[in-house]
């Protein structure tokens, strides 16, 4: 069972500020205040952090013991407002014909409070002890940007324990419930959010994150209504279709301006994530784990413990809470064994050679991937078992000798020989039934007796939960990692899980967190080895999951105008530092569209570069070209993996992005244009995150060889491949600079520096 101690927080640097006010009242008394409702002599307590570009923020919560507790504040600081003046400007009657008092939301809003709507915590003691009422038992802190409040309801024998990090730096929310059973019989958990945001009033838009394989991250944007905005994801992964993730807005909040928050749940499994707008226009939302029936059964003195909830918001738009966002997944998801290294080019082979290799065709390979400019060789799907299709092999954790007959060292060796790292395609999870493991073991499978497998890639799911097959997983794993040397893995899943039962029981959530331990240990192992997290593309790219890897494979999907909007949206929440991002081949192999590899590398640098083609295939006019744009990358990507990204306000059918050091130095603008333009002239480019009284040198430095059509255009005029355009950051940022004209389907990247 999850304890407490399964938090992100333990990462964090902390400085921010916590005030607990007054701590008179610190031990329980049992006593029970209804400040809440009666505006008694409440407590807050408090944490503040700095936030970047100066916007603190801070959250307020009242927290008197013996009371219920409430969140009173969670946004940009008000600095010259106390607790009790934000507490008392938000004091609200109750509405005429409801209850006499009116009924707060609490941080479970849970069943005991009487609140009328959704419960942020549902449990039962065979039919009993549902009605949990929590008050504040006590009030502490964990470091300085920690606080801890601890709830109990002696009644129906349960602790809540709520847990929010602000981090000091970003200013982002890390937030987590952990139930606590403290009766003397079994307690079922049906439901248990992290803990329940009221939703500000102003945030009247709704964006959720939807998609399929190999067009992940789409987002729809729907007005709050009163009811229920709910969105359940029953994948048994993350999925392509519900990124367990919500942006809220206002009507007229932009990039740059009015109010926004971001907020996402850190779980790699089921998840529910949910608004419900009550009747009196008051809105809460929670996020959390989808729990199959019965799945989690606390015996006395057992804890389960929530996702993390992890959130930003600002009152400039929604740049201000991505950024914040990229820079806590930076500083504070991510293992700085490999964050802090600048992240290698990839060659990747699956698009390349998919099922059929051949050692002497793969050193080729090898060989041209040098050549352009890559740092990682990752052997994929393929070298294993007698996986030579996806119908068979998979489990079969051994080099086939076949094709390997000196095992995978001779082409480990060669690839390091050429300066590159080596990489491995594994997906532990996952088992064909034409395998010697299933052959031997088909009892170490995921489903529920009696009940038919659903075909899905000609494969099923291990259960992770049976020690003795994540020992198998583990002892082949390292075996192989430590015979050939891999530096690298390319952790792969690619297949929903729809009857998660071991043992009859759902087993979902001790799956996912099997899954987690099982990267641990080998990282643990190999202090080194960087992991990709891979699910058919995009279908596990969580900060779940991050918290043990270090890249996603944002998706499958290598055609660059499809890259563009889905690498976009994923940037609401993911960094370009460990958003995968390959150069495919001209003729993309899922859309079959041809596109220049001016275009395929321009989108490809953006991210975290790699290429996945046969470079065989390519002219040599062409392998010049990835080339230079491999060089290309390589000289920015110190900026483009630390610095604020933008995503830059253009009319269709446009698509800009940028960052910028935060010194404001310097600036790298990718501007795509994905269609046809509706009028004869394009727009002019604003770029964003210049110091407005600092002067800047802008150069175009993508494509070597622009073709602008039409007349003399500003490439031209004004020397934008020499000495370069000298403005000033103001006029760049408001006014922003003429784009020539573009065919459809072609990308620029600029280049600012500022002058000294
Ligand atoms: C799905 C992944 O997304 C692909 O990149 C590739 O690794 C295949 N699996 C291999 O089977």
């Amino acid at each position: 069972m999850s304890s407490a101690g399964e938090t992100a927080s333990g990462k964090l640097d902390c400085m921010s500020d916590y005030e607990a006010m007054p701590e008179s009242g610190a031990a329980a008394t049992g006593h029970l205040h209804e400040c809440a409702t009666e505006r008694g002599d409440p407590s807050f307590a408090q944490l503040k952090s700095a936030g970047l570009d100066s916007r603190a923020v801070s959250l307020i919560v009242e927290a008197t013991i013996g009371a219920r507790p409430r969140i009173v504040h969670w946004g940009e600081s008000l600095p010259d407002s106390t607790p009790e003046e934000l507490s008392l400007l938000a004091f609200a009657q109750s509405p005429l014909g409801s209850a006499t008092r009116l009924i707060h939301g609490s941080l479970s809003n849970e069943p005991g409070t009487g609140i009328a709507t959704a419960p942020g915590l549902l449990v039962q003691r065979e039919g009993t002890a549902w009605t949990v009422d929590l008050r504040v038992h006590s009030v502490a802190k964990e470091g300085q940007a920690t606080l801890v409040i601890t709830c109990t309801d002696p009644r129906c024998g349960i602790t809540a324990t709520y847990r929010f990090t602000l981090c000091p730096v970003t200013g982002v929310l890390s937030a987590q419930t952990v139930v606590a059973n403290t009766g003397e019989s079994g307690l079922a958990v049906e439901w248990c959010a992290a803990p329940v945001l009221p939703v500000d009033r102003r945030l009247e838009q709704v964006t959720g994150f939807s998609g399929r394989w190999a067009g992940e991250f789409q987002q729809e944007t729907t007005e709050r209504f009163r009811g229920t905005y709910m969105r359940e994801n029953r994948a048994g992964r993350t999925s392509h279709d519900m990124f367990p993730a919500i942006l809220l807005s206002g009507p007229c909040t932009s990039e740059t301006h009015g109010p926004a928050s971001a907020v996402h749940l850190a779980w790699s499994g089921n998840a529910r994530l949910r608004i419900d707008t009550a009747q009196d226009g008051r809105a809460f939302l929670q996020a959390g784990e989808l729990l199959l029936p019965g799945e989690i059964a606390l015996q006395p003195g057992e804890s389960y413990a929530s996702p993390l909830l992890v959130a930003a918001m600002s009152e400039s738009g929604l740049g201000p809470t991505s950024q914040a966002l990229h820079a806590h997944v930076r500083r504070n998801i991510l293992d700085p064994r490999t964050n802090d290294k600048p992240r290698p080019v990839h060659y990747n082979t699956w698009e390349a050679v998919y099922f059929d290799h051949d050692e002497a065709r793969l050193k080729d390979l090898a060989n041209r991937a040098a050549e352009v400019g890559a740092e990682r060789f990752v052997l994929d799907d393929g070298w294993f078992g007698s996986r030579r299709s996806d119908a068979a092999g998979l489990g079969d954790w051994f080099v086939s000798k076949d094709i390997y007959p000196g095992g995978l060292r001779p082409l480990a060796d060669h690839v390091r020989s050429l300066g590159m790292e080596f990489g491995l395609w594994f997906e532990p999870e996952m088992v064909n039934p034409d395998s010697d493991l299933f052959r031997a073991h088909p009892d170490w499978v995921l489903g529920g007796e009696g009940i038919e497998h659903v075909p899905f890639r000609n494969q099923l799911t291990l259960d992770l939960t049976k020690p003795e097959v994540t020992d198998y997983l583990y002892r082949c794993i390292a075996d192989i990692v430590e015979e050939a040397q891999v530096d690298y893995i390319k952790w792969d899943m690619n297949r929903d899980t729809v009857h998660p039962a071991s043992g009859e029981r759902g087993a979902m959530h001790r799956q996912t967190h099997a899954v987690y331990a099982l990267i641990d240990a080998l990282r643990e192992r190999f202090p080194d080895l960087e992991i990709e997290s891979c699910a058919s593309g995009g279908a596990r790219a969580d900060y779940g999951v991050l918290q043990h890897t270090d890249r996603v494979w944002t998706s499958d999907n290598n055609d660059a105008l499809d890259r563009q909007a889905i690498q976009r949206s994923a940037s609401h929440f993911l960094p370009l530092s460990i958003m995968g991002s390959h150069v495919g081949p001209r003729r993309c192999h899922i859309t079959g569209r041809v596109l220049s590899m001016d275009m395929r590398v321009a989108s490809a640098i953006v991210g975290h570069m790699g290429m996945e083609l046969d470079l065989e295939d390519e002219t040599a006019e062409d392998r010049a070209t990835l080339a230079a744009g491999i060089a290309l990358y390589k000289q920015h990507r110190g900026l483009l993996h630390s610095g604020r990204f933008h995503r830059i306000a253009m009319p269709e059918p446009f698509n800009a992005v940028s960052v910028s050091a935060v010194n404001g130095d310097e600036t790298i603008v990718s501007c795509a244009m994905l269609g046809s333009l509706p009028t004869s002239l394009p727009p002019r480019l604003p770029i964003p995150g210049l110091t407005p009284d600092r002067r800047y040198r802008v150069k175009l430095v993508w494509p070597q060889a622009p073709e602008f059509p039409g007349t003399r255009s500003i490439y031209e005029e004004a020397d934008l491949a020499g000495e370069g355009l000298q403005v000033q950051g103001a006029a760049l940022g408001r006014l922003g600079i003429q784009l020539p004209l573009m065919h459809p389907a072609t990308c620029i990247l600029l280049h600012c520096k500022a002058e000294h």
